[in-house]
């Protein structure tokens, strides 16, 4: 019993791995590749996103290690919009699906009797938040 909720929980961390390495080769792409004033006023801030995600890679890769399984490591396809505003767009999307799942990862680990595991998942949900709204302000602002 307890060992079905574990794999279910599993399943789930090695999902949202694959998502983050999406959201980090997604804001590094980015944060290379644009031109003009972006290059200026926003690659900083999406080079120093492209940092936090692959923090959130590191800490799902021991977590899913720690739970008896090997995470699998492997470049996802993710978002290579060259417009500025489609970039946005693109990881505004990333993060909103990275709160939706992590919200269901904290059900799954306080099912598994995963504790630790859903208080450090609940962190996660508030820095994906904070995230997603300096998206939104920049966002909400575009003319
Ligand atoms: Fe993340
Ligand atoms: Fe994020």
């Amino acid at each position: 019993m307890a060992d079905r909720k574990i794999q279910k929980l599993l399943e789930g961390l090695q999902s949202d791995l694959e998502r983050e390495l999406r959201a980090t080769l997604q804001y590094m792409y980015q944060s290379s590749v644009l031109l003009g004033v972006g290059a200026l006023s926003i690659s900083p801030h999406l080079r120093q996103e492209a940092g936090e995600e692959l923090k959130h890679v590191a800490f799902l890769s021991d977590q899913i290690v720690a739970l008896g399984s090997t995470p699998k490591l492997t470049a996802p396809k993710f978002g290579e919009a060259r417009d500025l505003k489609q970039m946005l767009e693109n990881d505004l999307d990333l993060e909103r699906e990275a709160i939706l799942e992590y919200r269901e990862r904290v059900k799954q680990a306080e099912a598994a009797g995963e504790v630790g595991l859903k208080i450090r998942l609940e962190e996660l949900i508030a820095e994906e938040t904070e995230h997603m709204r300096a998206l939104e302000k920049v966002l909400r602002g575009w003319q």
